[in-house]
């Protein structure tokens, strides 16, 4: 199915966007330097700049640059005096993205922190960084839980957090089975259905990157921030 899911993406981006030049060079840049084929489809990344310009983000946050790919998506959906705060721990990763987001002449609105996410965001927090508008969780799977409090406690009311695999092949449903990922994503699901101030919901999908899933929630009025 994968090869009929793969043409069915492709038809929908040769309709629907406007061949980019640029991101086909970030896309090769990353072949290059060997990163993984990773990044999110095409169609997924329209879905996030398309939620971020609803949502009116300006200021970003996102785990997981890789090179870059899904930062170009989100800061292109900045507004004026926008932002984008991306968090990278491989340096090899970082250097990759930082040269695509020159490339994209994105460089301007990018801030872009080398290390393990845990690590800089601290020093986010004591530079008073944020609030956020929006979160894209898309690093480590296993810290899933992590970043998602995080992300609540840099948000404010209506800020919207999207986080990406959150199918694990299907084995987002095995209890007790499965590795240190698969539960982190789990215990993400539990901390969402204990939290009255988190409006979610989850989407498998299908395409290019096989099936996967992403979540997307809503940081309500009455969030209360623990
Ligand atoms: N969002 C990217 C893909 C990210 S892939 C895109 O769609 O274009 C996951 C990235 O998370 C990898 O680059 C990996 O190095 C990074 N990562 C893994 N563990 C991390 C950690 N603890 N902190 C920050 N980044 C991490
Ligand atoms: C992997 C990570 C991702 O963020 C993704 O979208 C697909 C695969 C991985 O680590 O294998
Ligand atoms: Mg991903």
């Amino acid at each position: 199915m994968k090869d009929l899911w793969t043409a069915v993406d492709r038809y929908f981006e040769g309709v629907l966007f406007p061949d980019d030049p640029v991101l086909t060079q970030v896309l090769a840049a990353c072949g290059d330097a060997g990163l993984p084929p990773i990044q999110i489809s095409p169609g997924q990344g329209m879905l996030l700049f398309l939620l971020a310009r609803i949502q009116g983000a300006s200021k970003i946050l996102e785990f997981g640059t890789l090179g870059g790919y899904s930062g170009i998506w989100l800061a292109r959906a900045l507004g004026n005096g926008g932002q984008l705060v991306t968090l990278e721990a491989d340096p090899q990763h970082a250097r990759v993205a930082a040269s695509n987001f020159e490339r994209a002449g994105l460089s301007g609105v990018v801030d872009l922190r080398v290390g393990p996410a845990l690590k800089t965001l601290s020093g986010l927090r004591e530079e008073g960084c944020g609030p956020f508008d929006f979160f894209f969780i898309d690093a480590d799977k296993k810290n899933i839980p992590h970043y998602l409090a995080w992300s609540l406690k840099l948000a404010r009311p209506g800020s919207v957090i999207v986080v990406d695999n959150i199918v694990q092949g299907g084995a987002v449903i095995e209890k007790d089975k499965g590795d240190e990922g698969i539960q982190g994503v789990r215990r993400m699901f539990e901390m969402i259905s204990e939290d009255p101030g988190l409006a979610a919901t989850a989407i498998q999908t299908v395409g290019r990157k096989g099936y996967d899933g992403f979540l997307v929630a809503l940081v309500e009025e009455e969030h209360v921030v623990v």
